[in-house]
């Protein structure tokens, strides 16, 4: 694992997305993994701007989301497809046939979960993911338990993490659907490169745990540090217990 911390979560921004775009550059068909969550917001905002700039052309790229709420059609301004709508895909070039997302609405759940986990193969693995942290070491919705599942499945979502995404439902928790298809941590860990990113006080507990503690899965972020190729971009906050 190597750790870049940085000063203000602007920086970080630009770190990751200056990382990403140069990933793109030295492969044009590069498969990326993709999360929501206000953190890779910024991230996102510079992807577009180097777009815009000619420096980051997404023409060939291919991308994965982690996960979707269950019940929520991609329509919906809530669902994660609509964030992603918002924050990247309207800005950058990818083709539309291009971007993988779960869909969860699908009439058999199950079934939406092995597609999914057949396209990402199909597509030749993610060759980089970038990765969030919930406040409790979740990564995906691969919330912390006394086993994790490996490949793409349904998930039930802790109360706290409802709480965290109530911004997408009107600020209103209860709106917040109690379930989601996640990528799984198997599927997580197959990528070859990952980017985890982190920033802001209430991050620096998990990412201390992520980071130096030990590998467990009642801190799913932990399970990283079993993987080659991570790389972590933080903030000063974020990077306090490190
Ligand atoms: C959400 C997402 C994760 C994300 C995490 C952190 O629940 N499913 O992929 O990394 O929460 O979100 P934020 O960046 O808003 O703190």
């Amino acid at each position: 694992m190597t750790v870049t911390v940085l000063d203000t979560p602007a920086d970080v921004a630009l770190a990751v997305a200056t990382r990403v775009a140069e990933a793109i550059a030295g492969r044009p068909s590069l498969v990326l993994g993709l999360p929501t969550g206000n953190t890779p917001i910024g991230a996102y905002a510079q992807l577009r701007r180097l777009h815009g700039e000619g420096r980051a052309d997404f023409s060939r790229v291919s991308t994965f989301n982690l996960d979707e709420f269950v019940g929520v059609s991609g329509h919906h301004p809530g669902s994660f497809r609509q964030f992603m709508a918002r924050h990247l895909f309207t800005g950058v070039n990818i083709p539309a046939d291009r971007i993988g997302f779960l869909d969860g609405t699908a009439g058999d759940l199950e079934a939406e979960c092995r597609r999914y986990d057949k396209a990402i193969a199909a597509a030749g693995g993610v060759g980089l993911q970038l990765l969030g942290i919930g406040a409790n070491g979740h990564i995906g919705f691969n919330e912390p338990a006394d086993s994790l599942i490996a490949g793409t499945h349904y998930a039930r979502l802790l109360e706290s993490t409802r709480r965290d995404n109530a911004l997408l439902f009107e600020g209103d928790a209860s709106k917040v659907p109690p379930e989601a298809l996640t990528m799984g941590v198997g599927s997580i860990l197959g990528s070859e490169a990952i980017l985890l990113i982190a920033t802001g006080t209430a991050k620096a507990a998990c990412m201390a745990g992520a980071v130096n503690g030990p590998v467990t899965t009642r801190l799913p972020a932990s399970l990283l540090q079993l993987h080659r190729q991570v790389e972590v971009i933080v903030d000063r906050a974020a990077a306090a217990g490190l």
